[in-house]
């Protein structure tokens, strides 16, 4: 749907970012859910938090505009309400899931994305245990993201905006934002995602090969093409902070 890829081999394990746009510059797009029809319970999951990162991600862009907006608003409002049940095998929800994905990469293919992508490319393949899918880092990495840029007032606004926009509870602006992470965080209970990398897949990211890599893989986040459009720009030690949070499920409180 982008000019976007993200690419994995495991043997060499990369995974990256690339822009394709030469390779893969289209001038027409098929959706059709019915190409999804048969897609696994996990790619389900792991893709559909993947298009909800990528509008949420393009809301609070530093790059977020008036066009680029509604886009990301309504496919946020859509994934919310069908991505559980287009998981549990609903295809009326299916054939939503794949208009919002469509929706959601077109706010980000101009508003750009943000650190929960940077540190999901730079992690993904980046430890011999295996890899850690694109949707599934997003979908762990959302909410202590969330909490970070939410330091940002222009950012904790427009986090709260979603909030609203999905009927969230809350009154001030912390209450909404803080709703907003724990709905992303049921949201991946019900669909079998870990809430942090030391329980992803049963264990398999090492800790001590974590800790080991986590400068490099900090500073590699930190250099990702998504930094930039990002609220905030992490320090290295941010950046380490936040990667150890998506870890061991620790709190954010910088
Ligand atoms: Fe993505």
């Amino acid at each position: 749907m982008t000019q976007w890829s993200a690419i994995s081999r495991t043997v060499p394990s990369i995974h990256s970012l690339k822009n394709t746009k030469k390779l893969s510059s289209k001038d027409v797009a098929i959706v059709d859910p019915e190409l999804a029809e048969t897609m696994p319970v996990k790619l389900t999951a792991n893709t559909g938090m993947d298009a909800l990162t990528h509008a949420i991600e393009a809301y609070v862009s530093t790059v977020a505009c008036d066009y680029t907006d509604p886009l990301a608003l309504h496919a946020i409002k859509m994934i919310h309400n069908d991505l559980k049940k287009s998981y549990d095998g609903d295809k009326d929800a299916r054939t939503s899931m794949h208009n919002a994905q469509c929706l959601a990469g077109m706010a980000f293919s101009n508003a750009l994305l943000g650190i929960v992508h940077s540190m999901a490319h730079k992690t993904g393949a980046a430890f011999s245990g295996g890899h850690i899918v694109h949707g599934a880092a997003n979908a762990m990495y959302l909410p202590k993201v969330i909490k970070y840029n939410s330091k940002d007032e222009r950012a904790a606004a427009r986090y709260a905006e979603i909030a609203k926009f999905i009927s969230l509870p809350g009154s001030t602006t912390e209450e909404l934002v803080d709703a907003l992470i724990a709905e992303i965080k049921e949201m991946n209970k019900s669909l079998n995602i870990s809430s942090c990398i030391k329980d992803y897949e049963g264990g398999i990211i090492d800790e001590k090969e974590f800790n080991d890599k986590l400068s490099e893989v900090a500073a590699n986040a930190i250099g990702d093409a998504c930094t930039g459009s990002n609220p905030r720009i992490p320090t290295q030690e941010e950046m380490e902070k936040l990667l150890l949070a998506c870890y061991y499920d620790k709190e954010i409180d910088f």
